[in-house]
This record gives structure tokens, sequence and C-alpha cells, in this order.
């Protein structure tokens, strides 16, 4: 089987760190393009290119929107990530550096170049992805697959409009631009991720046996693994690697449901809410596969790999 070629729009972020991980264990990635969204641009832009140090790859890094498209966001994630995205470990100086091109462009551009094969995996607020649909409309046709980490499709958000998820939430007017043009894609939402996570102590075991990659990521963790368990998360929940798992082997999933998803761009309470037509009641074409079950034991074995531990 030839190895998916992906296409990674991503805000580092430690569970972007073990999608990343994942995506060079199991894919090849074509480029990072990088958004503002669980911290600043610039550390974002930092951490994507101290991940491509420890793998020792070659992938180009483009930077992106340091901001939404419209509406300043009210919060951004360095709580659970830490200030710096990564922890706050203290990284050094990263010695790759990103390409001078603009992550929209050249995620038109490789998409021009390579038409039907790259897998557009967006992991981060959709401020990018918009930005490029709007420059050129016809991007949805050059791809071979888009998998968005996003959206809380009962209502249960992650963050402080309570039925928002994060990368939705930060930029509504982006993921409804996106989620308007693309006819398809896989969307694996906030609440699937808690329903996959990890039991803690076989998530040690894997950092304890596997090489420095599990040693990375077992010190970018621990601020969030601190946050998950003062707010109740039980196990080791990470969104974007779950979304990967489906990016990489879309044969993994064994429950879902496609549906028509829309994002409130309004509402006190609610803005960037997506609002599912779970009765299809509106008649509006499902564009939403609704990732609602993978086959856990081949996800823990695609973790397991990515942090040298299978
Ligand atoms: C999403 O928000 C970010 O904090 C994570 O990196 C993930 O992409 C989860 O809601
Ligand atoms: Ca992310």
């Amino acid at each position: 089987m030839t190895k998916p070629q992906l296409l990674i729009d991503t805000d580092p972020g430690v569970d972007d760190a073990l999608a990343i991980l994942m995506a060079h264990a199991h894919a090849d990635i074509a480029a990072l393009s990088v958004a503002a969204g669980n911290v600043g641009l610039d550390h974002t832009v930092r951490n994507a290119c101290t991940l491509r140090d420890l793998l020792d790859a070659s992938f180009p890094v483009y930077a992106g929107c340091a901001t939404p498209l419209v509406r300043a966001p009210e919060e951004d994630a360095a709580f659970v990530h830490g200030a710096d995205g990564l922890g706050d470990v203290g990284f050094p100086e990263p010695q790759a550096v990103a390409e001078p091109e603009a992550a929209a462009l050249a995620l038109l551009r490789l998409s021009r170049e390579r038409p039907g094969e790259l897998t557009l995996v967006a992991l981060a607020p959709l401020t990018n992805l918009a930005l490029a649909l709007k420059l050129d409309p016809t991007l949805p046709q050059r791809v071979k697959r888009l998998v968005v980490m996003g959206g809380a499709v009962t209502g249960h958000g992650n963050t402080g409009k309570i039925p928002a998820e994060f990368n939705v939430g930060f930029d509504p007017e982006a993921a409804h631009v996106v989620f308007e043009a693309f006819p398809r894609f896989d969307l694996v939402d906030w609440e699937a991720t808690l329903r996959h996570g990890f039991d803690d102590g076989e998530f040690d075991a894997w950092l304890a046996a596997g090489d420095a990659r599990a040693k990375f990521f077992g010190r970018v963790f621990r601020t969030a693994r601190d946050y998950n368990a003062e707010h109740d998360r039980r196990g080791v929940v990470a969104a974007d690697a779950l979304a990967m798992a489906v990016a990489i082997d879309p044969s993994i999933v064994t429950r879902s449901e496609t549906r028509a998803v829309a994002v409130e761009l309004d509402g006190r309470l609610t803005r960037g809410a997506t609002v599912v037509d779970w009765a299809n009641r509106l008649r509006r074409p499902a564009q939403a596969r609704i990732v609602l079950e993978v086959d856990h034991a081949r996800f823990a074995a695609m973790v397991r790999k990515a942090l040298g531990a299978a």
C-alpha cells in the first residue's frame, strides 16, 4: 500500500505534536502549514520547526495567519498546552526555519502541483484553509480528502462558549467557509476524542518503552496532562492524534454518520457551535462524515509506533 501524502494544517500544540509524530511514522508529510490557535503564531511556527528537527525531516513549514479572519479570539489554549504551546519545556531555537511563502498560497500551489494526491489534515483553527478557499474556490477539487479535527456534534464543547470546540470556536467564520466549500469531509469532533482516550498506565508504558520521540512527548505532555487531571478528563485524550489516525487510514472508522453541519456565527452563548442536522430537517447536502467510533486497538498501535514503542 502506498503511504498517504499529507498536507497538515496545524497549531502545535501538544496533541498536534503527537499527530505529527504519527504522520511521520505512518505517512509522508508533504508540508506543515501553521496557524495561530493554541498559542500565538510565533510559537506555533517555532514548534513546527522544533518537531521537524526532532524527526530529522525535511518537509517544508509555512507560516500562515496570525489572527482569525474576522474577530479577535476570546481565548487561546495556553492554559492547556503551556505558554509556548509545547509544555514550557524550554527547547533551544530550532535549526529548521519556515519558508517565505504564506501558508494559504503554499496550500494552493501544492494542490496544483499534486492534484488528487494530497490528504488535507486540519488540526487547527481553519483560518489558513478559509483564506486559501477565498483565493481559489476550486481547491476542494484537487484535494484527495479533507479530515478536520473540530466541533462538538452534540454541544459538549471545550471552550468558554459551552457548545463550541476550540478549533471552530477560535475562528468560526473560517470554519463556516470551509464547511460550506467542501462537498465531503471527515469530521473528528471533541466528543469523539473523549470517547477514545488511552489508559494512563498503558500510555506511560509506551512512553517508557519508546525512543527519543517518546522522551520528547513525555516532556511536552506534562502541562496538558496536569490540566486534564485537574479538570476530570480521565486518561490520555489527544484530539489531533485521533484525527490523524483517520487521515492515515480511513478504514479505522467503525461507526460514522454523514450529516449536514453548519457553524453558529452569532449567539451570545453559542458562537462557534457546530450545528448538526441529525434528522435532515433542512434537506441540505450532508457534507460531513462525522466519526463516532474508531478501532481503538488500531489507533493505539499507530500511536505506539509513532513513539517508537511498537
Ligand atoms: C483542538 O483544540 C486544540 O487545543 C487542540 O490542539 C486540538 O486541535 C481540540 O479541541
Ligand atoms: Ca491543534
